[in-house]
């Protein structure tokens, strides 16, 4: 499928949307900016993330979130309030796996604190902290979504492979960070939802040493699944807020 075959709806959202993507510097963020950009319902794109992107697109507005500099995701915040007011959609696509000494472990001999702790900070404690100064964003009155990047390796109940500790448990976590922020955001506006995703498997650098044995055919383009990911998005209702959900639209049990 090449990019123009996209066709991307939004319509279960107020017309003239407000979007934020943090992490537009990677793979899965990118793609998600160019889809909003190029759909016609979308007003605005907020795109932040910790390197220096610029993006060619007279909707999208760059900046700068470091997940582990809270007065970072504040300036940010702040940012995208003093811009639009509202927001009515807001993906966090960051996240970590591997990076120089911290690999996915296939044992508990080989667990590392400094790798759980790196975990946690990049793909649990970094969302929720963009959460807490995102979520009291989101709009009041019509269908707003605040969507985590998540994994179904973070499912407990669906894990029957063992291994991959930090990164199951960094996500596993921030699972029940979702449910819980679903539960209070009700309050804020019945119509909002939270919700986590699982893109697939997707060419991008996080997956790029661990492809080999993805079976043919399997491996999305980023493309492909944040298509796929904004169509799920623009098919929820309230009462999916706090799951998770993945590419194809199943839910991922916890
Ligand atoms: N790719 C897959 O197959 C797959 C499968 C399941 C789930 N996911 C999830 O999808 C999400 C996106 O992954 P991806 O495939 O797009 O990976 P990616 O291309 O490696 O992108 C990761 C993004 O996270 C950002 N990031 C990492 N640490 C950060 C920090 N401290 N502060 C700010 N930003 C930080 C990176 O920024 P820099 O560019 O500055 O490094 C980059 O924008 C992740 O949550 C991942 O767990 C991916």
């Amino acid at each position: 499928m090449n990019e123009t075959a996209f066709d991307i709806s939004l319509d279960s959202f107020r017309d003239g949307l407000n979007a934020a993507v943090i992490g537009s510097s990677g793979g899965i963020g990118r793609a998600f900016v160019n889809h909003l950009a190029a759909c016609d319902a979308v007003a605005s794109i907020q795109a932040f993330a910790r390197s220096d992107v610029t993006i060619q697109q007279s909707k999208v507005v760059s900046g700068r979130v470091h997940l582990e500099d809270e007065a970072s995701i504040v300036a940010a915040a702040n940012q995208a309030k003093d811009r639009v007011g509202e927001l009515d959609l807001v993906i966090v696509a960051t996240g970590l796996l591997h990076e120089d000494g911290m690999h996915p472990e296939k044992t508990w001999r080989s667990l590392e604190a400094d790798s759980l702790s790196r975990a946690y900070a990049i793909n649990t404690i970094g969302p929720a902290l963009v959460a807490k100064h995102f979520l009291p964003l989101l709009s009041r009155e019509s269908k707003a979504l605040f969507a985590a990047l998540s994994a179904r390796i973070g499912s407990i109940s669906d894990n029957e492979f063992g291994g991959w500790h930090s990164y199951r448990a960094s996500k596993a976590a921030l699972n029940m960070l979702i449910r819980n922020f679903a539960i209070e955001l009700a309050r804020h506006n019945p119509a909002a939802l939270c919700i986590g995703l699982h893109p697939g498997t997707v060419d991008s650098r996080l997956s790029r040493p661990f492809q080999r044995n993805v079976p043919e055919g399997k491996l999305f383009s980023p493309e492909f699944a944040t298509y796929r990911m904004l169509s799920v998005m623009n098919g929820l209702k309230p009462d999916d807020s706090g799951r998770i959900f993945a590419w194809d639209g199943a839910e991922i049990a916890p």
